[in-house]
């Protein structure tokens, strides 16, 4: 997740287009903050100033090295996916000629092929990014045919996964050309002017009109027109609509809060989070790997460790890994792992969940199982981050930059990169044929669409909060792989709306914590699938258990499962046929639009919880 941003005009003087730009980015910091930049379509030639860091640093640069006025430019905010967050690595890239410049939201999937292509041709890269390789090719097309639509709609023909482009070309003054597929577009229009931006936090301050660039959709941009097309050419009638939002609403994409919208992006971060992981052969493979895969296949025990939700993504990662692997799986808190003397030699892997990356006690539990000899894979979400760095090898989710402090969409991200680990691991050590871990692929690649359809249910969710705003205590119970995400709803609910919340183990329930249930005691119980009968059915009896006993029940169940019919105050279904260990995915979500709303209710500021950090880097 990048912010991206373009401007073209001949109004408001020659200093236009960098002031817009640099406002723009500052409002699309909150898409990533690790480097920024800037190109201009000067009379000289294209002029590119970039850095590391926040927009602060390049407005530092810029006054040192100010740039030279044009008629149009872009910029770039990074959230860094390939290479490192560098001066080198931001954008915008320029081709080797200099003559064409671009900026890329998005993860090329076959980089790798296209890399290997041009460097066959002579072609030397100066940044590890797999941006780069988009403007070589689109700098030679431009060389090629003179025409900077035409080379862009070959070059985007070549592209895999996800990518907003917007291109300049010296030779082509008078018009920027973007593209789109899989990551977000819009025009704003002005008069005399016009604005390309990933969202319209980018332009609100100048223009309230905007127009939304659909699916592999191209536009081309000049101070006075706007024109839409599809990859072959053929005109799109484009869609305008007026934007009601002031400019904070726009940073928060119209939700109220970011906590909020990061609840609605998680189907994105886990289709981000799969991009990009199949070779061409469909094998699997991590970001980056400093373990010999001998050693892999050698190892004998895994140990997750990670704090708060992330090791409640360990505990999903136990049930797939040790099913899928057959290698036995334990997970702990890292200030507890850490302190308990844990056995661990050269034969243990230990998979480090966090979503910053800079977690001290995560970070100090990474450092101790090194000194004993383990090998440690990172599942992480800042690229670069410390975690990331001191790691052996690393598996990044691609979630973005998370805002509010309670995880959500980096906790689903983490989920879905578990699953990632556990098929990579079976297809390195045979467990699993090609083919069946494809079939989980697949599988899991269907995920993303079934979470949107129970976020779908969001408006029964909230309701139930508002009805439920005075609970002074709510129980969560859940079995196998919904045991987790009970534990994870119930830390939602103190974190945000800070009232007392417990998850247990269903089957738990007789042996103490049904001493609890009194009448009108909220629960909220995660239903297996009927599929699992045995499993299904001691749900069941512990939902009628409490129920007798006068609860107020809740059930996240499977769409079908008429067992729950008569039982609850609200169900809320998940999609038919999700796989078992698949479940999590789906089954958080209402636990989090739960908790969100009830905090919300009690009119608590649910980005930014009492005493709760986003990145803990104190032990
Ligand atoms: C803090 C945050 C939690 C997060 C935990 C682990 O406690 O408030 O939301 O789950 O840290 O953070 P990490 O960055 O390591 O995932």
């Amino acid at each position: 997740m990048c912010g991206i941003v373009g401007y073209i005009g001949s109004l408001g003087g020659p200093l236009r287009p960098l002031q817009v730009v640099i406002e723009g980015l500052t409002r699309l910091e909150y898409r990533g903050y690790d480097s920024a930049g800037i190109a201009i379509n000067a009379e000289s030639g294209i002029e590119v100033r970039k850095k590391a860091g926040r927009v602060e640093n390049l407005n530092a640069l810029l006054e040192a090295e100010p740039i030279p006025e044009g008629k149009s430019a872009i910029g770039h905010t990074r959230w860094a996916t390939h290479g490192s967050p560098s001066d080198l690595n931001s954008h915008p890239h320029l081709s080797p000629d200099s003559e064409v410049a671009i900026v890329h939201n998005g993860i090329v999937e076959n980089h790798q092929e296209l890399r290997e292509e041009l460097l066959a041709q002579g072609a030397s890269f100066s940044s590890e990014t797999d941006s780069e390789i988009v403007v070589h090719l689109l700098g030679k097309e431009f060389a090629r045919i003179g025409d900077l639509e035409q080379a862009m709609r070959n070059v985007v023909k070549r592209l895999e996964g996800s990518f907003a482009l917007v291109a300049i070309a010296h030779r082509d003054p008078d018009r920027m050309v973007a593209a789109r597929r899989n990551s977000p577009l819009v025009v704003g229009i002005g008069e005399g002017e016009n604005f390309l931006g990933s969202d319209v936090a980018a332009f609100v301050g100048y223009t309230k009109l905007a127009m939304a660039i659909d699916q592999d959709q191209m536009v081309v941009v000049t101070a006075n027109s706007v024109t839409v097309s599809d990859f072959d050419g053929n005109a799109v009638e484009p869609k305008t609509y007026e934007v009601d939002w002031d400019v904070n609403a726009a940073m928060t994409d119209g939700f109220d809060t970011y906590m909020e919208k990061e609840i609605h992006e998680q189907p994105r971060a886990v289709v981000d989070t799969l991009l990009g992981r199949r070779s061409k052969n469909g094998e699997l493979h991590l970001d980056e790997l400093r373990i010999d895969e001998a050693e892999l296949r050698a190892i004998d025990k895994i140990i997750v460790i990670a704090c708060g939700s992330a090791a409640y993504a360990g505990h999903v990662a136990r049930y797939a890994i040790e099913h899928w692997c057959r290698i036995p799986v334990e997970v702990e808190l890292a200030h507890e792992f850490r302190y308990r003397d844990p056995v661990v030699n050269s034969k243990t892997l230990v998979v480090a969940i966090s979503q910053s990356g800079e977690t001290m006690d995560t970070l100090m539990a990474v450092r101790h199982a090194r000194e004993q000899g383990a090998r440690v894979l990172a599942i992480v979400n800042v690229f670069g981050s410390t975690i990331a760095r001191e790691a052996d090898a690393v598996l990044y989710t691609h979630a973005g930059p998370e805002v509010a402090v309670a995880s959500t969409k980096a906790f689903s991200a983490q989920i879905a990169a578990a699953y990632l680990l556990g098929l990579y691991l079976a297809q390195l050590r045979g467990n699993k044929y090609p083919d069946e871990v494809a079939t989980y692929l697949d599988e899991l690649a269907q995920m993303p669409e079934r979470m949107a359809s129970v976020l779908e249910q969001e408006d029964a969710v909230k309701e139930l909060a508002r009805k439920m705003s005075d609970v002074e205590s709510v129980l969560f119970l859940g079995r196998h792989v919904g045991f987790p995400i009970a534990l994870e709803g119930a830390l939602k609910l103190k974190e945000l709306a800070y009232i007392h919340a417990e998850g247990f183990a269903a089957g738990e329930l007789k042996h103490g914590p049904i001493a609890l249930v009194e009448e009108g005691l909220p629960i909220f119980v995660i239903v297996p699938t009927p599929r699992r009968p045995l499993l299904h059915s001691k749900v069941i009896s512990n939902l009628e258990e409490v129920k007798t006993r006068g609860a107020r029940v809740v059930v996240v169940a499977e769409e079908g499962d008429t067992a729950v019919n008569d039982l609850a105050e609200l169900i809320i279904r998940v999609p038919h046929s999700t796989p078992t260990l698949m479940m999590p995915l789906v089954t958080i979500i209402p636990l989090q639009i739960f908790a969100c709303e009830l905090a919300r209710q009690k009119g608590y500021d649910v980005d930014k919880p009492r005493n709760l950090a986003k990145a803990v880097t104190v032990e």
